[in-house]
Formats: C-alpha cells, sequence, structure tokens
C-alpha cells in the first residue's frame, strides 16, 4: 500500500488538507494523526471493516479494545449509551474540567460502534483530544474516529512524525505529519461504569486530580506484588510493552546506590561485550562515561519532561541498536507515576530496588 504523508502545521491548520483526510476516515480509510499525547491510528469508528483495518496494521492483539475520540459533546449519543444516570454525571463533571484532553472515560457502549472497537465489550473507552490537528480532523470527517496509538503492536508509542513513519509506513493510506506531542504518555484510562471510579491506565490527569471532581477514586495497583530487594517486582507480567528491543532493567533507590549500582552493571556487561544503553537524567547522565549511549529524561523531578521524553529514548535505544539498557527509577509524584508505569512495562516488570553499599 502506498501511504500518503500529508505535512499539517498545529499552529495554523491547512483546513483543505484536514478536510481531505477526513474524507479518507469517512469513507473507510487509515489515518495516523497526532494528538496531544501521542500519535493515534484512526478509523470510522462506525465503519466495522475499517476497524478491523486497524488491527492488522498495528499487528495488534485482538483482545485489545480501541479508544473512540469525539471532537464535541453531540458526539456522544451514538458512541456511549450510558448504564445510568451516575456515570452520565461522572462524564459530564470530569468533562468539563478535563476535556477536551488527555483522559478517556470507559463508559456503556451504544450499539452503533461496532464490537471491533470495543472487542467485545459492552462499554466503550472516549477521549476528546485537545489538539488542534486531532479536533479539527475529527470534525471534519464528521464521525468518531476509533483509534489507537500509532504504533506498530508491541512498541513504544509515537510521539514524533518519524516514529509513525518508521512503524506504519506503507500499512495505512496517509499519515499526518503534525510535529511532537507535547504531553508524550498515553491519556489516563478511567473506568466510569464500576462502582467506584477507577484509574486503569495513568496519565496526566491523576488520581488525585479525579477525586477532587467525584470526591472518590481508586487505581488499579499497576507494580501488582510488593518489590523484595534483589527481586523483580513482578517476574510473571505477561506482556511486554512499549519496549525496546533492549534488555531493560530499572533500579530504584537512592541515587547514590543507583548510580553505584548501574555503573558496575555497565562495566559487567561491557565486559561481555555487549552494548549498552543508560537511561538517565540531567544530573546524572555524566557520571555513566563507560557506556556507549547515554540518554536523559531531563531534570530529576520533572516528571512532565520524563512522560515527553520517555517513548523517544526507549526508539532512540533500538536506532542505536543497544542491546541492554540500565534505567534510573524516578519520580512517581504526579504524572510520575504514569511514566514509571511505562517503564516498569518496558522493562516486563524488572525492577531492582538497590541497597546502599558500605
Ligand atoms: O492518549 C491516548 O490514549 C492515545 C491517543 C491516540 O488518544 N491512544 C492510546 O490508545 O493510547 P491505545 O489503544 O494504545 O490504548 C488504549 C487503552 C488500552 O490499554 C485499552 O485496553 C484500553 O485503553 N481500553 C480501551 N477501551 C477500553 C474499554 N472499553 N475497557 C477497558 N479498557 C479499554
Ligand atoms: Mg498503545
Amino acid at each position: 500500500m502506498k501511504t500518503e504523508i500529508v505535512r499539517i502545521s498545529g499552529e495554523e491548520p491547512d483546513i483543505q488538507a484536514l478536510r481531505y483526510c477526513g474524507s479518507v476516515i469517512r469513507e473507510g480509510g487509515l489515518v495516523a494523526f497526532p494528538t496531544e499525547t501521542v500519535y493515534g491510528l484512526g478509523a470510522n469508528a462506525f465503519n466495522d471493516g475499517a476497524v478491523r483495518n486497524i488491527f492488522t496494521a498495528k499487528n495488534r492483539p485482538a483482545d485489545n479494545p480501541l479508544i473512540v475520540h469525539i471532537s464535541d459533546y453531540e458526539m456522544l449519543s451514538g458512541v456511549a449509551a450510558f448504564n445510568n444516570e451516575e456515570e452520565r454525571r461522572r462524564l459530564i463533571a470530569l468533562g468539563e474540567v478535563y476535556w477536551p484532553g488527555p483522559l478517556t472515560m470507559i463508559v456503556g457502549k451504544d450499539a452503533r460502534i461496532p464490537l471491533s472497537v470495543s472487542c467485545g465489550l459492552e462499554t466503550v473507552g472516549i477521549r476528546m483530544p485537545v489538539h488542534p490537528i486531532a479536533l479539527a480532523l475529527i470534525r471534519e470527517s464528521g464521525v468518531p474516529i476509533a483509534a489507537p496509538s500509532a504504533n506498530a503492536s508491541g512498541r513504544p508509542s509515537p510521539t514524533k512524525f518519524s516514529h509513525v513513519y518508521e512503524d506504519l509506513n506503507g500499512r495505512v493510506d496517509v499519515i499526518i505529519d503534525g510535529g511532537e506531542c507535547s504531553v508524550g504518555g498515553e491519556s489516563t484510562g478511567l473506568d466510569l461504569v464500576s462502582k467506584e471510579p477507577t484509574v486503569l491506565r495513568p496519565g496526566a490527569v491523576t488520581k488525585e486530580d479525579v477525586m477532587v471532581v467525584l470526591g472518590a477514586c481508586e487505581a488499579y495497583d499497576w507494580k501488582g506484588l510488593e518489590g523484595k530487594v534483589e527481586k523483580p517486582r513482578s517476574p510473571g507480567m505477561k506482556y511486554r510493552h512499549y519496549a525496546p528491543a533492549a534488555e531493560t532493567t530499572v533500579y530504584a533507590g537512592t541515587q547514590a546506590a543507583v548510580v553505584a549500582r548501574i555503573q558496575r552493571e555497565i562495566r559487567k556487561s561491557v565486559g561481555k561485550g555487549l552494548r549498552v544503553g543508560v537511561l538517565a537524567t540531567e544530573e546524572t547522565k555524566k557520571l555513566y562515561k563507560e557506556a556507549p549511549v547515554v540518554l536523559s529524561l531531563g531534570k530529576m523531578g520533572d516528571s512532565h519532561a520524563h512522560a515527553e521524553r520517555l517513548f523517544d529514548c526507549l526508539r532512540t535505544f533500538d536506532a542505536q541498536e543497544v542491546q541492554v539498557v540500565f534505567a534510573e527509577a524516578v519520580s512517581e509524584d504526579g504524572v510520575g507515576d504514569a511514566v514509571m508505569n511505562r517503564l516498569f512495562r518496558a522493562a516486563g516488570g524488572r525492577i531492582i530496588d538497590c541497597i546502599e553499599e558500605d
């Protein structure tokens, strides 16, 4: 398949170009487009065949449902079929504060949305993105857009046009080159169907943010079993997501202990002839001179910068043909929870708690 590349500026979106991309969606084609979180791979959410093509293009497992993107509240009817008034109230209350933006809310699904979108579930994840290109694309297509992240399944989510091009050129109709995504991590996934609202996937809108609006919120405990020193926190994790090709391990603990431990690991791996990568911070990146590839997530504690850069760093390790990656754990405060969640999954659950050496 020949993929068309359409350049659109986020500042002054070219309405003709967007109208064209919208018509491709409406007529059953696949269009990759930027959002404020990551690039999405979109199809007309009402078109069962087009939605199925998304799964093929990405090589996505058939049991992983897609998010439906809308541009205004009118589009909600035809997508959501609320199970009860409380569910509707929650969505509207949160939408008032966080839509358009990086929040996906899971509610009852309208019958017009095919089961291929929800993978057989009677619920649907809905998001109104804030990125001007994403919003205009939905508006111009005139239909809700079903879109997962625009990466090949299993690879880190795309935050730049080049990432999408790498994974999907030749597999989709159009890729919009709309620059870089500002948030970086994917949207918060919030279940509004359960008795208590529950964060299923951490993101820029935190559990605490939801609590302020709804008064209550739970969060799925993504770390699973509590860590034991020197043992991966979750050895049995089924899927490796966001994963670079390199075997990745995350080191947690005091800065001194983590740095000393990673320095030792570098020496061991270099000694074995492996090409080593380190994921560090601005403050620590100079401490790993023996590693050929050292990338910085940003300043320590700057979780927004970490979220914005993480996926690009993971892809850069691949591009640099790194074989093992040692990553410093970063702050889990606020958005940091989402960053550590993605890092944890990139590492297949391998987080090592480092102890201070004497
Ligand atoms: O920021 C984002 O959310 C990006 C942009 C493109 O909007 N999209 C994205 O989609 O990250 P994807 O497909 O990579 O992740 C969607 C997540 C998956 O973990 C999926 O299992 C979950 O949302 N999800 C979707 N619908 C669901 C549902 N009805 N119930 C439970 N989980 C659902
Ligand atoms: Mg994804």
